[in-house]
C-alpha cells in the first residue's frame, strides 16, 4: 500500500507532486522520495519520515517531468535505500512502485550475475535495471518488456535522463489513475490528489500501461496495441479531501456520519411499499428470488460490517449466509453452491485478499455484489453489480464514516431480501421509518462528545481492554476494539460475552476495563449478567446502552446512553460512541491519529 504522484507539465511538478503525495500520504508513510528530469540528468531525493522531510531537502529544485513516492513497508526495512524511486547503476532510468514483484528474486539473482550491483533489499529495485538493460532508445517498449518479464501486482511510474518529456505509468493489480488537465497531466495512486487539478480522469485498467508526453496521454494494452479509453468525471469535493476546521480527518470523518449515513439512503427508499430501490445492483428479479444463501468476503473494519449483515439477512430475510476474511477464504478451497450470491465489501475497493477472493469466486460461476466506497475501485469495477457507500473520500486510516454507510447499505439490501420474501410491508415501512431516524439519532451521540472525551480521558493509561457484547453487539465489539488498537496502540478484544466464561474471564480484574455494548435488547438481561461476573472481579465497566435501559446503573462505573432503535440498527449508532471513545483515547495518548504507525488505507498486497 504505497502512495505514487507523478506530473509531466509546463508547471513545477516537485511543487505538485509534494502536494501531491501529501494528499495521498495515508497510503503509506514510512518514507518519501522523488524523482525529476533536470538537465539531462535524473535528480532524486528520499528519505525516512514524513514528507515534509524531503521538502527540507529538495528546496527550490524545478522539473517538468517528476515521479514521486509514498512507502508502506514490504520488502525491505524501512531505511534510506530502501525508499522509492530506484535507479539503475548509470543513474538513466528511476522507477516508483506500488505493490509486489513475487519473483524479485531470481531476476535480482540473475542481474546480479551479470554484475549489476544492488543498493536495496527492495523488491521494486529490479526494475529499473531491467528497464536499463531492455532500454534501446524507446522507453515505452523497454518498459513493457520488462514488466512481461515480472510476476505480481503492481502500479509504476518511470522516467529516462533522455526522455525529458515522456513519463511511462503501468499498472496490473494495483490502482492508478491519471488526471488529464489542459496542456498538463497528473498521476495518482487515488483520485483524492487528483481533484485539486482536474475531474477528467483515466483509470488505468490491469495490464495497462500509458506514455504520458506534453501532446496527452496514449493508451496501450497488454499486447501493447494502442487503445483509446474514455475520461470518467471525479465527483467527489475538494473540501471532502480536507480538514476543514477539525484537528485531525479522522474526527470530522465520525462527524460526518449524520450526512453520510443520509447520503447512503438518498432516493433509495421506496416507502409507498415498505421497501427499497437500489441503484447499480445490477441484478434482476428472479437473480433475487433465486438467491439461497449469501457469501460475504470482506477484511478487517469490512468485515466486521459483513458480520453484522450475516445476523441481519438471516434475521430478516431467512437467507443462509457465512461471512468470511477474505485472507482465509482465498486458500480454503470453496464450496460455492448453486444459488450461492456473493457480497465483497471494501471501502477502497482494492484490497488485495478481497478482490483475490472475488476472482476465485467467480471463477466457480457465482454472481458478486461489491459494496464500494471509491468509484473506478478494482473491485466495483470487476462485480456483477455495485452499490456504492456515496461516503465521500475517507482519508484517516481507520475506517469510521464508511463503516457506518456500508452498514446502512447492507441494511437496504437486508430489508430488500426481506420484502421481497415473507416481510409485510407494514413491517417493511417501520423498518424504513427507523432508518429514517439514523441521522438525528447519530448527532445526538455526536453532542455526547463531551462526555466521551471525559470517560476516555479517565481510562486512556489502561493498556488492555476487553469490548463485549452478543448478537448484533458482538461485531460491533469487534469494531470498537480494532478502532483502540488502531488509533491508539492498545491491546484491546472484542469478545462475544457469552464466551468470557470459558476462559477469557481469567484476564479481568482492576487493570484490563470493559467496554460493554449492551444495545441488544434481546440479548441485554443475558449481557448484564456476564458484567456482573466481570464486576465481581474487580473489572471496571463502562457500558454503552440504549435510552431506558434497566439496571446498568447498578453494574456500571460509567455509562454512555445511546437512542434506541431496532437491534439490527443498534450497531449503526453505537459504534458512533466507540469511535469517539478511541479518537479521544489516542488523543490523550498522543498517537499519530490519521496515520497510524505500520498502517495504511488501503491493503493492495497480500
Ligand atoms: C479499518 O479501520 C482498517 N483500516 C482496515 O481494517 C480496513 O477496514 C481493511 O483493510 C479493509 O479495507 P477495505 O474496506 O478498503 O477493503
Amino acid at each position: 500500500m504505497c502512495g505514487i504522484y507523478a506530473y509531466l507539465g509546463p508547471r513545477n511538478g516537485i511543487k505538485i507532486a509534494l502536494d501531491g503525495l501529501k494528499r495521498i500520504e495515508y497510503r503509506g508513510y514510512d518514507s518519501a522520495g522523488i524523482g525529476a528530469v533536470i538537465d539531462g540528468k535524473i535528480e532524486c531525493y528520499k528519505d525516512v519520515g514524513k514528507i515534509t522531510a524531503l521538502e527540507h531537502a529538495i528546496g527550490s529544485l524545478s522539473s517538468n517531468n517528476v515521479i514521486a513516492h509514498t512507502r508502506w513497508a514490504t520488502h525491505g526495512k524501512v531505511t534510506k535505500e530502501n525508499a522509492h524511486p530506484h535507479l539503475d547503476e548509470n543513474q538513466s532510468v528511476a522507477v516508483v512502485l506500488n505493490g509486489i514483484i513475487e519473483n524479485f528474486q531470481p531476476l535480482k539473482e540473475k542481474l546480479a550475475s551479470e554484475g549489476i550491483k544492488f543498493k536495496s533489499e527492495t523488491d521494486a529495485e529490479v526494475l529499473p535495471h531491467l528497464i536499463a538493460k531492455l532500454y534501446e532508445g524507446d522507453l515505452l517498449k523497454a518498459v513493457r518488456e520488462a514488466l512481461v518479464l515480472i510476476h505480481g501486482s503492481y502500479a509504476i511510474g518511470c522516467i529516462h535522463k533522455d526522455h525529458p518529456e515522456e513519463l511511462i505509468v503501468a499498472a496490473n493489480g494495483c490502482p492508478l489513475v491519471i488526471g488529464v488537465g489542459v496542456g498538463e497531466t497528473f498521476v495518482a495512486s487515488d483520485s483524492n490528489a487528483l481533484i485539486h487539478h482536474t475531474r477528467e480522469v483515466i483509470f488505468l485498467s490491469d495490464g495497462e500501461l500509458a506514455k504520458i508526453t506534453p501532446e496527452g496521454v496514449e493508451i496501450y494494452d497488454a499486447t501493447m496495441a494502442q487503445i483509446s479509453k474514455k475520461t470518467e468525471q471525479l465527483l467527489h469535493s475538494v473540501e471532502e479531501v480536507s480538514k476543514g476546521a477539525y484537528e485531525h480527518f479522522t474526527l470530522k470523518e465520525i462527524f460526518e456520519q449524520p450526512q453520510t449515513v443520509r447520503n447512503a439512503m438518498l432516493s433509495r427508499f421506496f416507502e409507498e411499499y415498505g421497501t427499497v430501490a437500489l441503484d447499480g445492483l445490477n441484478l434482476n428479479v428472479n437473480d433475487l428470488l433465486e438467491m439461497q444463501r449469501v457469501l460475504i468476503v470482506a477484511c478487517g473494519t469490512s468485515w466486521h460490517a459483513g458480520y453484522v449483515t450475516s445476523y441481519m439477512l438471516e434475521d430478516l430475510a431467512r437467507i443462509p449466509t457465512q461471512v468470511e476474511v477474505s485472507s482465509e477464504f482465498r486458500y480454503k478451497n470453496p464450496i460455492v453452491p448453486e444459488g450461492t450470491f456473493v457480497i465483497a465489501i471494501s471501502q477502497s475497493g482494492e484490497t488485495a485478499d478481497t478482490i483475490a477472493a472475488v476472482r476465485e469466486i467467480k471463477a466457480k460461476g457465482a454472481k458478486v455484489l461489491a459494496i464500494c466506497n471509491v468509484q473506478g475501485s478494482t473491485l466495483a469495477r470487476e462485480a456483477d453489480g455495485c452499490l456504492f457507500l456515496r461516503a465521500g473520500a475517507e482519508i484517516g486510516v481507520c475506517s469510521t464514516k464508511a463503516f457506518t454507510s456500508q452498514l446502512v447499505v447492507l441494511s437496504l439490501f437486508s430489508l430488500l431480501m426481506a420484502r421481497m420474501r415473507h416481510m409485510s410491508k407494514l413491517e417493511g415501512q417501520q423498518y424504513l421509518h427507523a432508518l429514517q431516524k439514523l441521522p438525528e439519532q447519530i448527532q445526538s451521540v455526536l453532542e455526547a462528545a463531551p462526555l466521551i472525551e471525559k470517560i476516555a480521558k479517565k481510562y486512556s493509561k489502561y493498556s488492555d481492554f476487553f469490548f463485549l457484547g452478543r448478537r448484533y453487539m458482538f461485531p460491533t465489539a469487534l469494531e470498537g476494539a480494532l478502532k483502540l488498537k488502531e488509533i491508539a496502540y492498545v491491546n484491546a478484544n472484542g469478545y462475544p460475552a457469552g464466551e468470557m466464561k470459558h476462559g477469557p474471564i481469567a484476564l479481568i480484574n482492576e487493570t484490563c476495563p470493559t467496554v460493554a455494548l449492551c444495545a441488544d435488547k434481546v440479548t441485554y438481561d443475558k449481557l448484564i449478567s456476564n458484567l456482573m461476573e466481570a464486576k465481581a472481579r474487580h473489572g471496571k465497566i463502562i457500558a454503552i446502552v440504549h435510552e431506558g435501559a434497566k439496571g446498568i446503573e447498578e453494574v456500571a462505573d460509567d455509562v454512555i446512553y445511546v437512542p434506541d432503535t431496532y437491534d439490527e440498527f443498534a450497531p449503526i449508532i453505537t459504534t458512533v460512541a466507540t469511535q469517539l471513545f478511541a479518537y479521544y483515547m489516542a488523543k490523550d495518548r498522543g498517537a499519530d491519529i490519521d496515520k497510524p504507525r505500520n498502517l495504511a488505507k488501503s491493503v493492495t498486497v497480500e
